[in-house]
């Protein structure tokens, strides 16, 4: 695994299961546009190229699209892009362009507008940071992990079974700003809390759900079903596993 990262081959980010929990959420949750509708609307005009670094199946990328003149949608996972290609042939959309590789080597025209969401461990160096900026016309958002994970589906699950700490990570958004601000952009920063759930068809899944989540064997999953029982809500007529989320958006401007 190490070897063919070296060798910058793609390593696959999603699988069948998770595919089907992040299209159900994205849709179900109405994500972007809560909660960056309001955020994006101020920023992108109709007349901008956006870059939607890490774009997985190009959720963000759909919803961008309407708003501006042309989208650069990058991610390093085939399955993820090859949904993406398969769907805007299906409905005739022409301005988004698919590509699967890595940034920051993936050839990508400079774009007016930089959007990052969730891209965990992208930015960790002042040359990272550079990269992001020199891929950037005018300013951009990145989205990442706030330090304080109160309300999470982390939070939740690990307190029922009486565990402390976890592996949700703050994505060191403050640092990130401060490299930025190094380079001469500016920065505003905005925490933006919203709930990022999960809606399932059963308790069977909202506990492969939670294994997922938290990274557990599957010998977990009798307790996660105990575990699930607890925090289930139902929400619009589904079983619902709620994630009150905190996440900090940096908007930088060059
Ligand atoms: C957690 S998902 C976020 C997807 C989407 N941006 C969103 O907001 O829902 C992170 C995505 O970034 C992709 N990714 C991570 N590092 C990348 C890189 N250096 N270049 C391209 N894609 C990358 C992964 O394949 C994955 O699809």
């Amino acid at each position: 695994m190490a070897d063919a990262k070296k060798k910058g081959m793609m390593m696959e980010f999603w699988t069948e299961e998770s595919e089907n929990w992040y299209l159900d959420s994205c849709r179900f949750l109405n994500y972007p546009e809560i909660p960056l509708g309001e955020y994006f609307e101020k920023a992108i005009r109709p007349e901008d190229t956006v870059f939607d670094l890490g774009c997985a199946y190009g959720i963000t990328s759909l919803y961008l699209a309407k708003k501006c003149s042309k989208v650069y949608a990058l991610d390093f996972s085939p399955r993820a892009v090859g949904w993406l290609e398969k769907h805007i042939k299906e409905n005739d959309i022409d301005n988004i362009v698919p590509v699967c590789g890595r940034f920051p080597s993936a050839d990508i025209p400079v774009c007016d507008v930089t959007v990052i969401l969730y891209v965990n461990k992208l930015i960790h160096s002042l040359d990272q940071a550079k990269a992001v900026l020199a891929a950037t016309g005018r300013e951009g958002f990145l989205l990442v992990n706030h330090a304080d994970e109160t309300g999470s589906i982390h939070d939740l699950a690990l307190n029922q079974l009486g565990m402390k700490g976890s592996n949700y990570v703050c994505r060191n958004g403050c640092y990130v700003v401060g490299l930025f601000e190094a380079l001469g952009a500016k920065c505003d920063c905005h925490v933006i809390e919203h709930d990022y759930g999960q809606p399932v068809d059963s308790i069977e899944e909202a506990a492969r759900f939670l294994r997922s989540m938290l990274r557990f064997g599957e010998d977990m999953l009798p307790q996660l079903q105990t575990v699930a029982q607890a925090i289930i809500t139902e929400r619009e007529g589904r079983l619902y596993l709620p994630n009150n989320r905190r996440s900090c958006l940096i908007h930088f401007v060059k």
